[in-house]
């Protein structure tokens, strides 16, 4: 084997000049009826190979392709070995896996070596050519013995003429394939590590003289009624003659014509143009030498109007979109069709519109699914050094730039990024490439940069990493034709919008959604929806990534993560960080995210009108979508009916007057939902869209006056107060400051001390105030009880106690005035007069945790449900009345952190099997949770798997929480969600349920 593999000069030895995806067919009937995987023309070789797997390249044997008896084992193909038991798995998102020492890469480099036999009924008159859609890292062919080629950039198709290597009859195919090579530098991209032929392997078999490439345009006349559908061919050899037809969208013939030269083109009047709201296709047959390639054609213009705005066919578009990576907890790097479908399916029917295909070229079928079902891409090329950052010495930026101006590199940077155009430049769905991701700037990536634009006018190009600049050059940007960041703060962004652009923006990542959040999507939104040429943002990221494992011996999923694998160097859990957990199944970020972008917002104006906004780009509101409402009082339904006839244009607005009959006091909120007017790809009729909840009025019901009792005792002791009367015996804590029994009616309300509490199992995004907050103590607070006084007032106990929270070693966080109030039915109302250090950090929460007796374990609570709720994330929520179970109430993350918050409270009841039980309530909304786990735990565990139920229920009752944010990668928490008020008073009455 030649050393190809550190020659950034050699990137491909013997392969065919790049060219358009699309497999031929042997007859217009077969292209039309069936997708390449039908093709009679394709030969499949995946399937079972023989395998052997060497740690080192080293110890791979001479002239290994030519021994018969060396594989042994057997692999799958397409798959990463790294699931089939050799290597090991590795996480890691900026580090280099590797010493960085551009092109060399670790000498114990491994190989798998793959052979398998295929029989084949060779024709003369045909020609053979093997394509490989995706190997990581590198690889080199042998058939029959003789060397074929050598390619590189694993999510790109390498495709080798093999006619004079292929036989009759029986065939030797040998692939050697290594895990790095100087490629690797430039797949630096944040994700498991995994290599082999992981995408299909197949060879077409086609005439002598074929077509190799053609390129489609379409254009629109100025009022994108008329459009031209251009094709540009090239042959292989030589001109052959083709012919051309095209279909429209229904089938039907409407134009056919033998091509001249290396064009063709059909003129279409008043086109059914394409855009992700309605994905019509045309289709192109091109047909000669008795093959035939079928070739979907989208209509549409693309273009940047109305002062910086993406228009599509003279439409401003919005983006709501996800980053979404090829990867599977079972499969890896391997996806099928039926795998991407549901991904498909998923967003869809979570109103997301667009994709962003981080940070490498996904299957190439890939952007043919996303043109037939609508969704928007940008399509970005297998590009990225980020590990360079990491390096000790010299300026971060140079760092950061160095392949993207590295001379050796410029090819392979070319390279890369042509593979990525050439290879899917045919898709409707292709709006923007992408030069690749966080690889710096300069010389090399201008240069590619340059190329595409002139490649493909029509397009626009993209690249986030031209930020960094280094010392000594000059950042060219003018091929970027958008202007792109991720994660900026929400004031940062607005200011940048403000202060205008000369360009559209976009966020190619935002809200990133690792663990409970992202909790800021509706703060951005706002900002989308305000700014025309503001066009949109990629939540980062679709799915979490990972590795199953298999269950634990009680049935429970094991999904690892980095350093599970007891690799160096790994990122921990910062590959799980989507808006899916590893298996598909939703998190509430990506149900918050789907009511963010929801297609209707509505909003209550003056003197009962209600408006209507379609927030749909091309279609009209009455078209899609059906208004049902409900009217509550309380949470519990009053009326309700459908709106017809609000017709709204795309973009456009509708008013309706609306008559709740609001009487009485109460709560009352008009719950709006809007559901699919008809069935559209992946969503059924009456598929819910999303809704609106609009407060119509709020007039809380008066707290009852507490009462006295004249058998109200209560007796003091050096550590406790113990009020009881016949019904109920209550012991306050001297020295926790806090009840340490509640006997209501002979039953034990509580099974341990109530607890002030400000602590939560940090989220994910909390793991740089995390930080903060241990340095602080937020994590070992303890309580230290200055005076306690306790007397009968009026036949009610009265109980003031002085107190602090304090951590050991430091100064005291907060300082506490309570004054508890116990009424003759056994009612405990706690008044908490709280002043907080301002040298310490926001808190994560702050209320009072009881541990319930483990069978009182039901809920019911009036505020934001049934999701988990958090100031700055309950948009999947309403506010409405709830019951579940501490069970039920769990967010099972795969990194055990807070969950199952509810915010906006006005009451919760918690009660037994027996019926036993009390309801809170408090003078403002409170959050609650119930957990079968108590905090330590769920701080302490790294899996969920791992946990460990308490012995009681945990009830915790607070005065707020802060909220979730994205700042596990995105800004710190905005000030408004930080619970870190110097004063604040808490009230919170405990009314035991009568038996
Ligand atoms: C971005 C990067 C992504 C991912 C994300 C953090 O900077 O482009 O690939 O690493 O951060 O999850
Ligand atoms: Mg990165």
């Amino acid at each position: 084997m030649e050393k190809y593999y550190e020659n950034p000069a050699i990137l491909h030895v013997g392969t065919m000049d790049n060219r358009a995806y699309y497999i031929p067919f042997a007859s217009r009937k077969a292209a039309l009826e069936g997708n390449g995987d039908q093709s009679e023309r394709r030969l499949l070789l995946s399937g079972t190979w023989q395998f052997r797997y060497y740690s080192s390249v080293l110890d791979v044997p001479e002239t290994f392709w030519l021994q018969d008896g060396l594989c042994q084992d057997v692999i799958p193909v397409p798959s990463v070995w790294q699931n089939y038991g050799y290597d090991r798995h590795q996480y890691t998102n900026v580090n280099y896996p590797f010493p960085y020492d551009p092109p060399y890469v670790p000498l114990e480099n491994p190989c798998g070596v793959y052979r398998r036999n295929f029989c084949l009924d060779k024709q003369e008159s045909m020609r053979y050519y093997l394509n490989y859609e995706g190997v990581d890292s590198c690889f080199y062919v042998w058939i029959n013995g003789s060397f074929v080629g050598y390619s590189q950039v694993s999510h790109s198709t390498s495709e080798f003429d093999i006619t004079d290597f292929v036989k009759q009859g029986e065939n030797v195919i040998v692939t050697a394939v290594l895990k790095w090579c100087d490629g690797s530098y430039l797949e630096d991209q944040d994700k498991l590590r995994m290599s082999g032929i992981f995408r299909d392997v197949y060879i077409l078999v086609r005439p002598s003289h074929h077509i190799r490439d053609f390129f489609l345009h379409t254009d629109l006349d100025a009022e994108y009624r008329n459009a031209v559908i251009r094709a540009d061919l090239s042959y292989f050899d030589t001109p052959v003659p083709v012919r051309a037809t095209l279909l429209d969208p229904m089938g039907c013939v409407i134009g056919e014509t033998a091509v001249e030269g290396d064009t063709v083109s059909f003129s279409v009047e008043g086109a059914m143009l394409w855009n992700a709201e309605n994905p019509v296709q045309y289709t192109l047959l091109l047909e000669s030498e008795g093959e035939t390639i079928a070739q979907k054609v989208g209509v549409r213009k693309l273009e940047i109007r109305h002062q910086n705005c993406i228009c599509l066919n003279g439409q401003p578009i919005k983006f709501r979109g996800v980053n979404r990576h090829d990867s599977d907890p079972v499969t890896g790097y391997t996806i099928s069709r039926e795998q991407a479908l549901k991904d498909l399916a998923l967003m869809k029917q979570h109103n997301i519109n667009a994709i962003r295909t981080s940070h490498y070229p996904n299957a190439p079928w890939f952007p043919q699914l996303c043109s037939e079902y609508g969704f928007y891409m940008i399509a970005e090329s297998d590009q990225e050094s980020h590990g360079s950052v990491s390096l000790i010495g010299g300026d971060f930026e140079d760092n950061y730039c160095a392949l993207a101006r590295d001379p050796r590199f410029m090819s392979a940077i070319l390279d890369r990024v042509q593979r990525n155009v050439m290879r899917d430049k045919n898709c409707a769905a292709v709006l923007i490439w992408s030069l690749g991701n966080e690889s710096g700037y300069g010389e090399n990536m201008e240069n590619a940069g340059r190329w595409v634009k002139s490649y493909d006018p029509d397009r626009l190009v993209h690249y986030e990493g031209y930020h960094p600049q280094a010392k000594d050059h000059v950042n060219d940007c003018s091929m970027l034709d958008v202007y792109s960041r991720m994660y900026p703060a929400c004031a940062d962004l607005e200011k940048e919008l403000r202060d205008g652009m000369d360009k559209p923006y976009i966020l190619c990542e935002y809200i990133h959604a690792m663990g409970n959040g992202p909790g800021d999507a509706e703060d951005y939104q706002r900002l989308i929806d305000q700014y025309d040429g503001f066009a949109g943002g990629f939540v980062w990221e679709w799915c979490d990534h990972s590795v199953y494992m298999g269950k634990t011996e009680d049935g429970k999923r094991k999904y690892f993560y980095g350093g599970d694998f007891g690799e160096f160097p790994h990122d921990g859990n910062f590959c799980m960080d989507g808006l899916v957990f590893p298996d598909r199944t939703p998190h509430n970020g990506l149900k918050e995210y789907k009511n963010v972008i929801r297609p209707i917002r509505a909003r209550l104006l003056e003197d009962g009108w209600i408006e209507f906004e379609n927030k749909l780009d091309f279609t009209r509101l009455e078209e899609y979508a059906q208004i049902a409402y409900t009217v509550t009082r309380d949470g519990v339904p009053v009326s309700e009916g459908i709106f017809d006839g609000v017709e709204a244009a795309p973009h456009g607005k509708a008013k309706v007057l609306f008559d709740p009959k609001v009487s009485g006091g109460g709560t009352w909120y008009l719950n709006l939902t809007y559901r699919a007017a008809k069935a559209w790809p992946f969503c059924g009729a009456g598929h819910e869209l999303g809704f609106d909840q609009l407060l119509l009025a709020d007039e809380p019901v008066a707290v009852e006056a507490l009462k006295g009792s004249a058998a109200m005792a209560v007796a003091e002791t050096k550590r406790q107060i113990i009020v009881a009367t016949p019904t109920f015996r209550y012991i306050f804590d001297k020295v926790a400051g806090q009840f340490s029994a509640l006997v209501f009616q002979n039953q034990a309300l509580i099974s341990k001390p109530v607890e002030f509490n400000i602590w939560r199992a940090p989220t994910d995004n909390d793991r740089t105030v995390r930080q903060e907050w241990e340095r602080a103590g937020y994590d070992r607070a303890t309580v230290r009880v200055y005076e306690t006084e306790a007397r009968v007032e009026d036949g009610l106990a009265v109980i003031e106690c002085h107190l602090s929270l304090a951590p050991l070693v430091l100064q005291k966080i907060l300082d506490i005035r309570m004054r508890c109030v116990i009424d003759g039915e056994g009612r405990v109302e706690m008044s908490m007069h709280c002043q907080k250090e301002m040298a310490m950090p926001y808190l994560p929460r702050f209320g009072v945790r009881l541990f319930l007796p483990k069978g009182m374990d039901t809920a019911k609570y009036l505020g934001y449900g049934p999701l988990e709720s958090y100031v700055d994330k309950h948009r999947a929520s309403y506010w409405g009345c709830f019951t579940t179970t501490a069970a039920q109430n769990h967010v099972d993350y795969i990194k055990p952190q807070e969950n199952g918050s509810h915010w906006g409270c006005a009451s919760v009841e918690v009660w037994d099997g027996s019926g036993a039980g009390f309801k809170a309530v408090s003078s403002k909304p409170i959050s609650f949770s119930i957990s079968p786990y108590t905090q330590e735990e769920l701080t302490q565990k790294a899996h969920n798997f791992e946990l460990e139920e308490d012995e009681n229920t945990v009830l915790c009752l607070d005065y707020g929480v802060s909220g979730i944010g994205s700042n596990s990668c995105g800004p710190r928490l905005m000030e408004q969600y930080q619970l870190n008020e110097e004063t604040f008073a808490f009230t919170l009455r405990l009314i035991p349920r009568d038996l």
